[in-house]
């Protein structure tokens, strides 16, 4: 059967400060993590040959650098661009933009970001991503919060209005095993 594990990148220093998107480096903590994803992965030995897939962004790669397998760089991976809101906090955004915070709160799901995107957005842009993948074998997908929960959703069957709220934690494993059409899930937490 076909296995899939998905990981959001380890715990930046911009996820210690609430801020979101930009490209900042892994926190220490999030060093750790990369280090623990990384003796997981390694030891499903040879038998499963794995191919890791990154975005584009410093934390993701970060993570995935002790892994010893082939990696592959995917743009489509990237986080979901937060415009004019990038590097700000909830609470930044609040006070700037309120009228776009009040928005977005409304519809998550459509809302899109001044020169920025929408969760609609990015399942448009990881169409051509989740068709490779749904073809490939073992692959480890290590990504960001809202591109993952719109890939999660799709191999679920999440209903669209759900996908801006699923949670998806720091430090933790989703691994999807195929059967028939269905995915079986397995949420594997790494202590760090
Ligand atoms: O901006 C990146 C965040 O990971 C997405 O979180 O859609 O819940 O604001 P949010």
């Amino acid at each position: 059967p076909q296995t899939l594990y998905f990981t959001r990148h380890g715990e930046s220093e911009y996820n210690v400060l609430g801020r979101i998107g930009g490209d900042a480096s892994l926190s220490p903590r999030g060093a750790l993590y990369a280090q623990a994803l990384a003796n997981y992965i390694n030891a499903l030995g040879c038998r499963d040959h794995v191919t890791v897939w990154t975005s584009e962004r410093r934390r993701t790669k970060q993570t995935a650098t002790d892994i010893r397998a082939p990696k592959r760089v995917v743009r489509a991976l990237n986080e979901l661009d937060a415009g004019i809101c990038e590097g700000l906090t909830y609470e930044e955004m609040q006070e700037r933009f309120p009228q776009e915070f009040a928005w977005r709160d409304q519809d998550k799901l459509r809302y899109r970001y001044p020169w920025g995107e929408s969760y609609i957005d990015i399942m448009t842009r990881l169409r051509p991503a989740l068709s490779a993948l749904e073809d490939d074998h073992n692959v480890v997908v290590v990504g960001h919060q809202a591109v993952l929960r719109c890939m999660l959703g799709y191999f679920l069957d999440t209903k669209l209005d759900e996908l801006p709220y699923m949670t998806v934690p720091l430090h933790t494993i989703v691994k999807l095993t195929s059967y028939g059409y269905k995915y079986r899930v397995e949420m594997i937490k790494l202590p760090v």
